[in-house]
């Protein structure tokens, strides 16, 4: 573990500078989560916050929200300080049991953090716990393993042509290409990652007790995630 929390300190230095997706991709996806958060004095928590984009996208829509963000990398921590000073800020592992009491967080939210887990099901478990009755956890994350059933619903929204996905494609291949050159720079080696099918996620999620688990796809290999604590 520690190998990879140097890797993300290692890369926290410029992680702002050259980000890692590009300002089409923020827009949509961090849009299709932030329409989803609704009202006002509620605790948001967002999990591998890096330097805190997400939450700090939430706040200029929601400022009246308290924001929490957690993530295992000091460097990350440092920036997400820097970022955004209307946080909270917690060095800790998505892979611990989460420092927060029971049904006390009104969202919890992640960006392309998820897959570094490994043990997806304490962290649902974790999640869940946590989440106040009718919170709801909010997703996006990279998955490279795409069932029958995630092919299926990708291609029916490719014919329905969404506006959402305009531009989509062309400026996260941009974007791809930069990421790739930042991250030959670094000695130390890519964390691991631990992807899972779309519809292996939502099985999983509906396992621990979430209702109205949904999934939209993009046109590359990122998914969001909506699930609600009933
Ligand atoms: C690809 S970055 C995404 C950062 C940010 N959410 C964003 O959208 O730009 C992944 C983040 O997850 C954090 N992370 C990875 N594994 C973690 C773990 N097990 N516990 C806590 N944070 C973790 C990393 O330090 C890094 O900040």
């Amino acid at each position: 573990m520690k190998k990879d929390e140097k890797h993300f300190d290692e890369w926290s230095k410029s992680y702002s500078g050259v980000t890692f997706v590009g300002p089409y991709f923020l827009n949509y996806l961090f849009r299709e989560l932030i329409k989803e958060i609704k009202g006002e004095n509620f605790k948001i928590l967002d999990l591998g916050t890096g330097d805190a984009k997400l939450l700090k996208a939430i706040a200029k829509v929601n400022p009246k929200n308290k924001f929490i963000g957690i993530d295992f990398s000091e460097g990350m921590l440092k920036q997400a300080k820097n970022n955004f000073n209307k946080g909270e800020f917690i060095k800790t592992s998505m892979e611990e049991k989460l420092p927060f009491k029971a049904k006390t967080i009104n969202y919890v939210v992640s960006s392309t953090a998820i897959h570094h887990v490994k043990n997806k099901d304490q962290l649902f478990s974790e999640i869940f716990r946590i989440l106040k009755e009718n919170g709801k956890l909010l997703v996006i994350d990279q998955s490279d393993k795409e069932d029958l059933e995630y092919k299926k619903l990708k291609k029916r929204l490719k014919r329905e042509k969404p506006t959402f996905w305009k531009n989509y494609s062309k400026s996260f291949i941009k974007t791809e290409r930069e990421s790739i050159k930042e991250l030959k720079k670094f000695k130390i080696k890519h964390p691991r990652e631990y992807h899972l099918s779309p519809f292996s996620i939502k099985k999983k999620l509906e396992s621990k007790g979430f209702s109205e688990v949904k999934i939209v796809p993009t046109p590359k290999f990122f998914v969001i995630y909506t699930a609600t604590k009933k």
